[in-house]
């Protein structure tokens, strides 16, 4: 790791002005994923013996801190367990939903959540729904069953089911993913790219008969390393483009000891992105076509992959909501979240949707014990307050940082910073992260172009020993506090990022 040759601690200097935007803030942007995983559903957003839990069977507790984190959208009911899931054992009575295997988990699900409940959480926890049909075990019917199920008012066979099911109303669900990462060989009925793309292709003009503005997602490649991935965007994209709205991306990031490689994930996935663009618009162009294809990065997160706690039951051992994907996460991961939704917003343009997947126990910013406390993760903070705040539109800023190393990541900028300005409040806010494992940073912005500018509120997300981790028996001692360098004097913001730090800067605009 070294910082190129500047004074200590090393300046990173921004320009920031409301002349130069990249989009607006995309609410969407902010979404969670919910997937038949581990405790994610059952003993997590749904558990009926709890005592905190309401007369549907949800958490309260967990609807509450769903409501604090500022979730847009929700994602489900995979992942993986999507590509063998029968929709229709989660509706009706549920003394009569049949039990069945989960493949993709190696677990067993009682089937007492399904897309009714979803419909009934979502709306308590004021999200809105995104639903993934499957396209590994099943196909063009089934898809097109559970739209005409969960969209049409009534007058039909499924859309009077749904009534008699207790919801009167079409659910008016608009975002369909069409399969999950179906590049993958470990996904059930996984396909080669033209065959996935017909399939998605004739799915979604099936889809699209019923239901005309329905915004459709095509899977794109499972991630970056995969073998198939850019041959697979462009396949499915000449079978799919004007069928579909949007591309899915997926991108996972692992501390695996180097923690200056870790804190690159965000340069890593600025990176990724513009890659699936380039295959995009390759697409576009090639077919001449006017319309314009985006991404949705609907699954994201800082997941600990190699270690125990995600490796799936195996033998004759099918638990219900066995303890799967539980990581914990440190003040560093917590950063790198951070870093990746700066990265998300630098990308608005492009990027009109993503999911940090998953929303509860699983890989999540919420945790929950079985029958007691719920408590919030580190990644829970930066998560929280970025889509608080984060409003209006995107501003492009003009960077100039320091440059970090470490393993396999070389030159990377320390400052990961992203602004927006909302014009209405008279507000903008500068979020910005310190990717250096070691060293501070001073941020020097350059603001006049703002007019008068004061600062509401400074805070820092950041801890003397980065690998601090919440528990449900502390998971308040280091949160993000004041950051009392912040200053803005002369048309200049100023403010000292400590190594490894997450900060957001309010910034009261005036003329
Ligand atoms: O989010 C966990 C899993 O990661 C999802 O089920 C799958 O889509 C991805 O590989």
């Amino acid at each position: 790791m070294f910082f190129v040759a500047t004074p200590e601690p090393a300046t990173a200097k921004v320009t920031l002005d409301p002349a130069f935007t990249v989009g607006p803030v995309r609410r969407r942007t902010f979404g969670a994923f919910v997937e038949h995983l581990g405790r994610c559903v059952y003993t997590g957003i749904f558990e009926p013996d709890h005592p905190d839990a309401d007369e549907d069977g949800f958490r309260r507790d967990v609807l509450g801190l769903t409501r604090e984190l500022g979730v847009s959208t929700v994602r489900y009911p995979g992942g993986n367990f999507v590509s063998g899931y029968r929709w229709e054992d989660g509706v009706g009575p549920k003394d009569q939903r049949p039990v069945r295997l989960d493949l993709a988990w190696h677990s067993t699900d009682p089937n007492l959540v399904g897309v009714d409940e979803f419909a009934a959480w979502s709306a308590k926890a004021g999200v809105e729904p995104m639903m993934a049909v499957n396209l590994g075990t099943r196909g063009i019917q089934e898809a097109m069953d559970l739209l005409e199920y969960c969209n049409i008012d009534g007058g039909t066979e499924l859309s009077d089911q749904r009534r008699a099911n207790g919801a009167p109303d079409g659910y008016g669900i608009r975002m369909w993913c069409l399969g999950n990462e179906m590049d993958g060989p470990w996904q059930i009925g996984h396909k080669n790219a033209l065959e996935y793309g017909r399939l998605a292709a004739d799915t979604a003009r099936g889809m699209r008969m019923i239901d005309p503005d329905l915004e459709l997602v095509a899977c794109g490649s499972s991630g970056p390393t995969m073998d198939t991935f850019g041959e697979w965007e462009r396949v499915v994209l000449s079978e799919t483009y004007e069928l579909v709205d949007l591309i899915s991306a997926h991108q996972y990031f692992e501390d695996f000891g180097d923690l200056q490689e870790h804190l690159a994930a965000g340069h890593k996935m600025d990176a990724f992105i513009k890659n699936i663009v380039s295959h995009i618009d390759h697409v576009k162009s090639v077919k001449k076509s006017t319309k314009q294809v985006n991404i949705s990065f609907d699954e994201w997160n800082v997941w600990h992959m190699s270690r125990a706690e995600s490796k799936a039951p195996s033998g004759k051992d099918w638990p219900v909501a066995p303890v799967l994907l539980e990581d914990t996460y440190t003040v560093a991961d917590a950063v790198v979240v951070g870093d990746l939704l700066v990265t998300l917003l630098k990308n608005t343009d492009r990027v009109h949707s993503a999911s940090l997947a998953q929303l509860v126990n699983v890989i999540a910013p919420i945790m929950t014990e079985p029958g007691g406390r719920a408590w919030k993760q580190t990644t829970f903070h930066p998560f929280a307050l970025t889509s608080r705040h984060a409003a209006g539109t995107v501003l492009q800023l003009a960077v100039e940082s320091p440059l970090v190393s470490g393993g396999t990541t070389e030159n990377v900028a320390a400052l990961s910073a992203v602004a927006t300005f909302d014009a209405e409040k008279g507000e903008a806010v500068v979020f910005a992260v310190n990717r250096s494992a070691t060293d501070a940073l001073t941020l020097d912005a350059a603001v006049a172009g703002l007019g008068n500018v004061r600062v509401l509120e400074a805070l820092t997300y950041a801890n003397k020993d980065p690998y601090w981790q919440a528990s449900a028996d502390d998971s308040t001692s280091v949160e993000p506090a004041e950051n009392v360098t912040v200053k803005a004097d002369g048309g200049r913001l100023t403010a000292e990022l400590p190594a490894v730090s997450w900060s957001m800067i309010r910034l009261a605009v005036g003329s």
